[in-house]
């Protein structure tokens, strides 16, 4: 009988792992039951997808039971339950005064909310990041800057976007006096205001609160701050991109929380509905009342499932599961600095909660690509699924599920030692 990798042929391979010998037959908890019988520990959760792990049980249910009662009638002709429900919870994490308008990916949501700030805003331009990732639609790509494998053949791509510095310290080329976040990442906006754009010509800032295919670069919580100074100062709207940090990933439900900023429109998806595909735009609700109907919309947005399997999701992680991948975050970091202080090679160690990134580099400093793809394959041949990210491709990220046991730390953490043994030598 034919593989699975052989009989894929006919579909579209976005990844380079789709070379891979094996497929996935079935999985559960922090687990990955292959088609020719190997087990993996996945701490890739679907890229930062199932936050419970995989078959939470009571989201399963959920959504069961919706399936049952209803799978589709439309959120731009009724409202329903499920719909209702999860704005009002969500409305409720943020502490209330926002509204909720939800789609279906991730690259949708940040479409919304940067098509909301300028339509409330009535601006056109928007500033984000070098090193950031927002999706693969035309806006989102216009918006990424951290491969320009993500544009190539596109350009010609939405006009009016400026690039900013992210913070990302380690190897920077700027001063650091007294270990501070250097001068240069705040004065930017000045140089960018004078020299190549009006801000009151600005709709948004649009920033991820932790850069994640950019790196698992966490920016300095004062540097954080000012850009929310800045977004005040000259009425633009501040955009948190959460598709990746949101719903527990960075020891809070949101890095909104953790940095202490709080956006006016923050995109989520990903882990929002554990699996499900949902997404949601949460924006202040005096500028979500200033979209008109016929303003944003779409066919497949809230679906009921999704939006029910989301409620279970969010149930389960404010019952326990957001604090306990904080403290599996906490002991994590902990084994991996022990692991850091025997290889020098690798150079950082960063993240926040169970969002946790080692960037690989050579002795003179910089990136080793080679020897983070040699990891993450030794790693995947001793049992354990990694990703990489970082616009070198040489940070290995660490996406555990935040159900993740301490035993299952360990057993990474024993892989970890033996695949460093083998790539780097002793
Ligand atoms: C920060 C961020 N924004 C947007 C996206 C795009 O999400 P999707 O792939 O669901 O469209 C991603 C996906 O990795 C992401 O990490």
């Amino acid at each position: 009988m034919s593989t699975l990798q052989e009989r894929s042929a006919a579909v579209m391979p976005p990844f380079a792992l789709h070379n891979l010998p094996f497929g996935i037959d079935h999985a559960q908890g922090s687990w990955l039951y292959t088609d020719d019988g190997r087990k993996l520990l996945d701490f890739g959760s679907g890229i930062a997808v199932n936050n419970l792990g995989h078959n939470y049980p009571a989201v399963v249910e959920a959504a069961k039971a919706q399936l049952d009662k209803m799978v589709h009638c439309c959120h731009n002709l009724f409202h329903y339950e499920a719909e209702t429900a999860l704005a009002e919870r969500i409305v409720g994490l943020m502490g209330g005064g926002y509204k909720v308008y939800f789609s279906n990916s991730g690259a949708e949501a940040v479409e919304g909310a940067v098509k909301l700030a300028k339509y409330a805003t009535e601006r056109p331009a928007v500033i984000a990041f070098k090193g950031s990732f927002h999706g693969r639609t035309m806006m989102c790509a216009s918006l990424t800057a951290s491969n320009s494998a993500y544009r190539k053949h596109y350009e010609g791509l939405m006009p009016s976007i400026y690039f900013a510095e992210y913070p990302k310290l380690f190897g920077t080329p700027y001063r650091m006096e007294d270990g501070k976040c250097p001068r240069q990442y705040f004065t930017q906006f000045d140089d960018l205001f004078k020299k190549l754009v009006d801000p009151y010509s600005v709709a948004a800032i649009l920033m991820e609160p932790v850069q994640g295919e950019g790196g698992y670069v966490v920016p300095p919580r004062e540097w954080v701050q000012y850009v929310r100074e800045i977004c005040d100062k000259y009425g633009i709207l501040l955009i948190f991109d959460e598709v990746q940090t949101g719903f527990g990933r960075t020891g809070n439900m949101f890095a909104w929380q953790t940095h202490g900023v709080k956006p006016d429109i923050m995109s989520c998806a990903k882990g929002i509905a554990n699996g499900l595909p949902l997404s949601a735009v949460v924006g202040r609700a005096d500028i979500m009342d200033k979209w008109t109907a016929g303003a944003h919309g779409g066919t497949f947005g809230a679906n009921p499932v999704s939006c029910a399997a989301a409620l279970a999701t969010i149930d389960a992680l404010e019952g326990g599961a957001v604090a306990h991948g904080a403290e599996m975050g906490a002991y994590f970091m902990g084994e991996l600095k022990k692991l850091q202080a025997e290889y020098p090679c690798i150079g950082d160690l960063r993240g926040l909660g169970l969002m946790i990134g080692m960037e690989m580099v050579h002795p003179d400093g910089t990136p080793d690509r080679e020897l983070t793809a040699r990891i993450t394959k030794l790693a995947l041949e001793n049992g354990v699924f990694l990703l990489s990210c970082g616009c070198d491709k040489n940070v290995v990220r660490f996406i555990a599920p935040l159900t993740v046991s301490k035993e299952e730390i360990d057993f990474a953490m024993g892989v970890l030692y033996t695949v460093f043994a083998q790539a780097v030598g002793e």
